[in-house]
């Protein structure tokens, strides 16, 4: 039996998530059993169509019963959509794991125990734009929690193209061929350890894709295999990316790092 836990409110990354879903806060009991009902529905053993519309008829239920905004019930069918849609996969993104209240030291050394074997699985997805994307600016001084990451440990990488991505003004963009990659170790209370999949966002030309205001969202398991890239194979696994970043879209759609952890570059 897995157990079901709720980040909002915990940590910064948690506080990010509620901001990301309404923009406002909400009661974390009514937060959190709603959520665990999504997960009990996503994750229960029946056929996806009847999932979605239990899932369905519980965010208008919670709509009724609690002031969720329409942007949370939104955001909240993209969780549970995304969530059906890996939901034979151990690496599902919407986490019901009970994440480790690590240290920075502590996830430091997790993470550096796993980072090279990390390197070679997302390498055999043979993507170019990620070569050695190990020795790249790195934006965070730790790895920290992130909520709207399956609540996995993750990093900040971007290129050197994204020079501006640290340092952006409302308003502003980063550069044609930024390329950020966020990767992501799995540490539960348990002392599991194990490699998350590889989050990517990639800037395009001006115009290559006016829905996703050019930028493309991919995110590679941890064996190297595509979960999904918006502008190749799965598109539609991934789609939900962009409909979480469009919160931050006067920060050209990057959210950045949480503050505590954020280094200089
Ligand atoms: C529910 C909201 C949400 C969803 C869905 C989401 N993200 Fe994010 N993303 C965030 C937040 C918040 C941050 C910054 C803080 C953090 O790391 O948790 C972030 C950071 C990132 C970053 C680092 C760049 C930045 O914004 O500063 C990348 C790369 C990224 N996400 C890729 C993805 C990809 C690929 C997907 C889909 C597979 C995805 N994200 C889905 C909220 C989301």
């Amino acid at each position: 039996m897995q157990n079901l836990i709720c980040l909002h409110g915990q940590n910064r990354a948690g506080a990010f998530h509620s901001y990301a879903q309404s923009g406002e806060s909400r009661d974390p009991g009514v937060a959190c059993l709603f959520k665990a009902a999504i997960i009990f529905i996503v994750t229960s053993g029946v056929r996806a169509n009847l999932k979605i519309r239990w899932a369905i008829q519980m965010l208008f239920l919670f709509n009724r019963l609690n002031s969720i905004s329409v942007t949370a019930l939104v955001m909240s069918v993209f969780a549970a959509t995304g969530a059906i849609a890996q939901s034979n996969s151990d690496d599902a993104h919407l986490a019901i794991e009970n994440p480790a209240d690590l240290s920075k030291e502590e996830a430091l050394r997790v993470y550096e125990s796993l980072q090279r074997r990390m390197g070679r699985g997302y390498a055999a997805a043979q993507m170019d734009i990620l070569l050695n994307y190990q020795n790249w600016p790195l934006f965070n001084d730790a790895p920290y929690i992130s909520a709207t990451h399956g609540q996995r440990f993750v990093n900040s990488y971007a290129n050197r193209m994204a020079h501006n991505y640290g340092t952006l003004q409302p308003g502003e963009k980063l550069p044609m061929g930024s390329v950020l990659a966020k990767d992501s170790v799995t540490v539960t209370d348990e002392g599991n350890i194990h490699p998350g999949a590889l989050f990517v966002m990639e800037k395009l030309a001006d115009g290559a894709n006016p829905d996703t205001a050019d930028w493309r969202y991919i995110m590679v398991m941890p064996d190297g295999s595509l979960f999904g890239d918006t502008m190749g194979a799965r598109a539609r696994a991934v789609a939900y990316c962009h409909d979480c970043h469009e919160a931050v879209a006067d920060r050209d759609y990057t959210f950045f790092v949480p503050e505590e952890y954020v280094v200089k570059n």
